[in-house]
């Protein structure tokens, strides 16, 4: 069990054990997949001997390419950044610089300007604006500690089992073989008219997307490829999946802090789908078990960061 090393929009960190729970319970021998990466909260904690990570964002695979293969040098780097105000914003401009002219992957530099980035910015939220430049400001932490050097060493270990692809998630039809388990955690369907989407990158996800996504499904389905895929509880992607064979729809529910000004409080509805045959799974019992050994302080701490984000998210 890794900790996750950036803290991204929609880390699944507080329903991890409804996860687990869905998958097979020999899922430490089997191939895992996580074509949605972001934070990888679900990769980190399950440490997979074999598989691949991917997300279409060029600049956060180039962050993990660099945490596998350039680790010291990384950490060298990002131990010289500096938590002030006008470092920030030079730091910002050097990030958004080299995004604009253009990088190959591994980019150490980047790396370590996103990893200072992320830990600085106002509620350590990456987003771009439509040029794809990180826009949040400097958050005023008193004092954010931006290298952990352990975790990212741990972090390291763990992605040099992996290979690392920055396409779309697509590529997992090309790379998923039977027996193989894949979560997916796609950018949500907005909850309601008025709820925004999160901007993850410059192409935000379409019902188009999910439709794709779908069929992605139904295909991994037909090869024998287990999957698992999280989204918000709304019917426009619920319809997607209702009355297929073998496809099981879960609502389970996420707490949401009740003393915050987010208009939507308490328990909000999220859908789990999967085609994993319940008498493999984990089950619920087992899963709240294995999730939560040896490390309740952790999760009590990171759950708060996880709901405070999305707050953020929703009143934007
Ligand atoms: C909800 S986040 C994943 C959160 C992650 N599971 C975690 O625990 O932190 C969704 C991710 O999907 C990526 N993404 C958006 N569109 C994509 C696409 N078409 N193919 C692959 N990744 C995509 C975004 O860049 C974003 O990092």
């Amino acid at each position: 069990m890794v900790e996750p090393i950036l803290k991204w929009a929609g880390g699944k960190r507080q329903i991890l054990h409804e996860i687990v729970a869905l998958m097979p319970e020999d899922f430490r021998n089997r191939t895992f997949h996580e074509p949605f990466f972001g934070g990888g909260a679900v990769t980190f904690w399950m440490e997979p001997k074999k598989g691949t990570i991917n997300d279409i964002n060029p600049k956060l695979i180039n962050f993990y390419v660099v945490v596998r293969d350039h680790v010291d040098e990384l950490i060298e780097d990002a131990k010289r950044h500096k938590n002030e105000k006008e470092y920030f914003y030079k730091a910002r401009a050097e990030f958004n610089e080299i995004v604009r002219n253009g990088f190959e992957i591994p980019n150490i530099r980047l790396a370590s300007l996103l990893l200072y980035l992320n830990k600085t910015a106002f509620n350590g939220l990456y987003r771009e604006n439509r040029k794809g430049e990180f826009n949040v400001p400097f958050g005023r932490y008193k004092n954010p500690k931006i290298v952990y050097e352990d975790r990212l060493k741990r972090a390291s270990e763990v992605l040099r089992n992996l290979d690392i692809y920055n396409e779309d998630f697509t590529y997992i039809l090309r790379v998923a073989k039977p027996g193989d388990l894949v979560y997916f955690d796609p950018p949500y369907h907005p909850v309601s008219e008025t709820a925004s989407f999160t901007s993850y990158s410059k192409e935000d996800f379409s019902k188009k997307d999910q439709e794709r996504l779908r069929d992605v499904c139904l295909e991994l389905h037909e090869k024998g490829v287990y999957f698992i895929l999280s989204n918000s509880y709304v019917k426009p992607v619920r319809e997607l999946y209702e009355g297929i064979g073998g496809f099981e729809i879960l609502k389970i529910y996420a707490k949401r802090p009740i003393n915050s000004k987010a208009d939507r409080r308490g328990e909000m509805p999220e859908m789990l789908v999967t085609n994993v045959p319940i008498e493999l799974r984990v089950g619920r019992e087992k899963a709240r078990l294995i999730v939560n050994n040896g490390r309740s302080r952790t999760l009590v701490a990171s759950k708060s960061l996880v709901e405070y984000l999305t707050v953020a998210e929703r009143s934007t």
